[in-house]
């Protein structure tokens, strides 16, 4: 039984093709024709292994550096992405620290977006400068102008995310892009809220996009993962110093749920986002509610961007808002809600809603006037019927209220 050869270039292919075929193959072994899990840490080796090198990730050889799963998921992320490569990580944080561990050294700056998840967060305020002297300035990276001036002559990166969590800010990565180029500097972009074919970071000019696999890419809330894809030689490096020499590998089952989910992306993702946009629009319209962020509504401060860079397949999954009230009201709605879940997370097949304090850890004297006002309640719009959402909502704000 031989391996089913490569049915075509992956750049001819479109993204739902890829979704379903890439990065899988026929198991020479059993002839299955889906990728099967290899549960295993280590990997037979050539009988003359004197000259093996033991910090390799191309080949499976130690499930450290990389192994069956690991790799054909990096295929199937590379060629979703449309990177030369990719890395799989335990975690999307581990992804992220991968990324600024290798890149930067001691006395580097980074210029990093205001809005950030809040571990990217703790480690440019706490973790990197306490322990390497590594500078980041925060600063509104939907302003252009803002960033420019924030560049020094040490800067070494420029860090945004496409929609941020938790207020759906967006950020310009075209704009971005042009900026770190002139700059010589590079440009990581966390596009967890915005995946593939939603919107591709890298055709856009960042040197780095990062997942978090756990969230929409997997979207079943079952496993987690995280990724960095993109230039060959950046990949290399990040696998070599982050993957080889300090670990936080992705466990090859996970790995394979990853793959299996991803399989749905497309689909689940046009849902999502449609559903989002219904949701948003809805909460927008009602009285009860204080405000509501999310990139598809003409109210939203960067809808224009937004609209430009991916609205055509739509603006993402997840609704910041917050009812008129204390966070006793805030609290009392959510525990009303019967179909939306209260947890962390998001992307999933189920819709989850969080909430967050006004003056919550992770940057938020730096949130809009409105979130520091009410706090924020964080939804991600799951794959329920829309009509059952709203239904719950609207008996939730019915007993918060007058109940
Ligand atoms: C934008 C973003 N990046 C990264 C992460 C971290 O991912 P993980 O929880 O897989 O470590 C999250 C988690 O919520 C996120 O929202």
């Amino acid at each position: 039984m031989t391996a089913r050869p490569d049915k075509q270039d992956p750049n001819t292919l479109s993204f739902e093709t890829l979704a379903v075929h890439g990065g899988n193959e026929v198991d020479t072994a059993s002839g299955a024709i889906r990728t099967p899990i290899v549960m295993a840490n280590s990997y037979h080796l050539p009988t003359d292994s004197s000259d093996v090198d033991w910090s390799d990730t191309s080949i499976a050889l130690y499930t450290r550096n990389s192994g069956h799963n690991q790799i054909r998921l990096q295929q199937k992320l590379a060629a979703m992405e449309q990177g030369e490569d990719a890395a799989v990580f335990a975690t999307g944080v581990a992804a992220l620290h991968a990324v600024f561990f290798t890149l930067l050294r001691t006395g580097d700056h980074v210029v990093v977006s205001d809005v950030t998840y809040e571990a990217v967060w703790r480690l440019f305020v706490e973790l990197l400068p306490e322990r390497y002297q590594i500078e980041a300035t925060f600063v509104d990276t939907s302003d252009i102008e803002v960033v420019k001036a924030a560049i020094r002559p040490n800067t070494k990166l420029i860090h945004t995310e496409t929609i941020a969590n938790p207020t759906t800010k967006v950020s310009d990565i075209a704009a971005l892009s042009s900026v770190a180029r002139q700059a010589g500097v590079l440009l990581s972009v966390d596009s967890t809220f915005t995946p593939p074919p939603l919107f591709r970071p890298l055709a856009s000019g960042a040197d780095l996009v990062i997942h978090s696999l756990t969230k929409y890419i997997n979207g079943h809330g079952d496993a987690m993962g995280g990724a960095v894809i993109g230039r060959k030689d950046l990949v290399q490096r990040i696998k070599g110093d982050a993957l080889v020499d300090v670990g936080g590998s992705i466990a090859p089952f996970n790995a394979w749920l990853i793959m299996r989910g991803s399989v749905t992306l497309p689909l689940r993702l046009e849902q999502h986002c449609r559903s989002a946009e219904f949701v948003a629009h809805h909460l927008s319209s009602d009285p009860r509610i204080a405000y509501v962020h999310h990139p598809s509504l003409q109210s939203h401060p960067q809808h224009e961007i937004a609209t430009r860079q991916f609205g055509a397949r739509g603006f993402g999954g997840v609704i910041a808002f917050a009812l008129e009230g204390d966070p006793a009201i805030q609290n009392r709605f959510v525990s009303n809600l019967k179909v939306i879940t209260s947890a962390v997370s998001l992307g999933h097949d189920e819709s989850l809603i969080v909430h967050v304090g006004a003056t919550a850890r992770g940057g938020s004297e730096r949130w809009p006037d409105e979130f520091r006002k009410y706090g924020h309640l964080r939804l991600s719009v799951g794959l329920e019927e829309t009509d059952d959402l709203i239904t719950d909502i609207a008996t939730a704000l019915d007993l918060t209220f007058d109940g």
